[in-house]
């Protein structure tokens, strides 16, 4: 499958770039990268908040004219340059952070995360902290 899609991306890029995932194929998603299951359900609830699940999503801009970009709607101020050249601390291009593969946005969050923790991301201190999280109990692995 992922072979497939990669081969179909390669050909026709502009219909791989947005996935908008399914709880459970985000978790499936989030399982594949670096994410521990002891946090599943806080990125889960995270990622609802700040995309909507949407791997395509820039931010309406801030106050200070910086905008946020794709599933974990990762800021451009600080992580990733927003033209073709990778920059900022995630040493990344910010469209590749838009795209429907989530590897590269996936170790950007992970950067963010061992420097700041989860309170880097508003979405979560709003409506994560410490309030009921999603069920993933349905969201079996395989
Ligand atoms: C994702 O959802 C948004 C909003 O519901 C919709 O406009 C968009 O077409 C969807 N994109 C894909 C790739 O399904
Ligand atoms: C810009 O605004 C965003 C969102 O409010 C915030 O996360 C970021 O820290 C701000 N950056 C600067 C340099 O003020
Ligand atoms: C971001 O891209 C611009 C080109 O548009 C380049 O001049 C700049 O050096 C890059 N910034 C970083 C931090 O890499
Ligand atoms: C940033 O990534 C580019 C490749 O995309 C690489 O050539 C460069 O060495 C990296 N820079 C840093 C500071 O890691």
């Amino acid at each position: 499958m992922k072979v497939t899609m990669t081969i179909l991306c390669a050909l026709a890029l502009s219909a791989c770039e947005a996935k908008n995932f399914t709880k459970c194929e985000l978790v499936e998603a989030l399982r594949e990268q670096w994410f521990p299951e002891e946090d599943m359900r806080d990125w889960v609830c995270l990622v609802e908040f700040e995309s909507s699940m949407r791997t395509d999503v820039i931010g309406p801009p801030n106050s200070n004219g910086s905008r946020d970009h794709g599933l974990f709607q990762i800021n451009d101020r600080y992580w990733c340059n927003d033209s073709d050249i990778p920059g900022k601390d995630c040493n990344v291009t910010c469209a590749e952070l838009r795209t429907e593969d989530i590897t590269v946005a996936s170790v950007c969050a992970e950067k963010i995360f061992q420097r700041h923790g989860f309170t880097a991301w508003h979405g979560w201190t709003r409506h994560c902290d410490g309030q009921p999280l999603p069920d993933i109990s349905d969201c079996y692995s395989n």
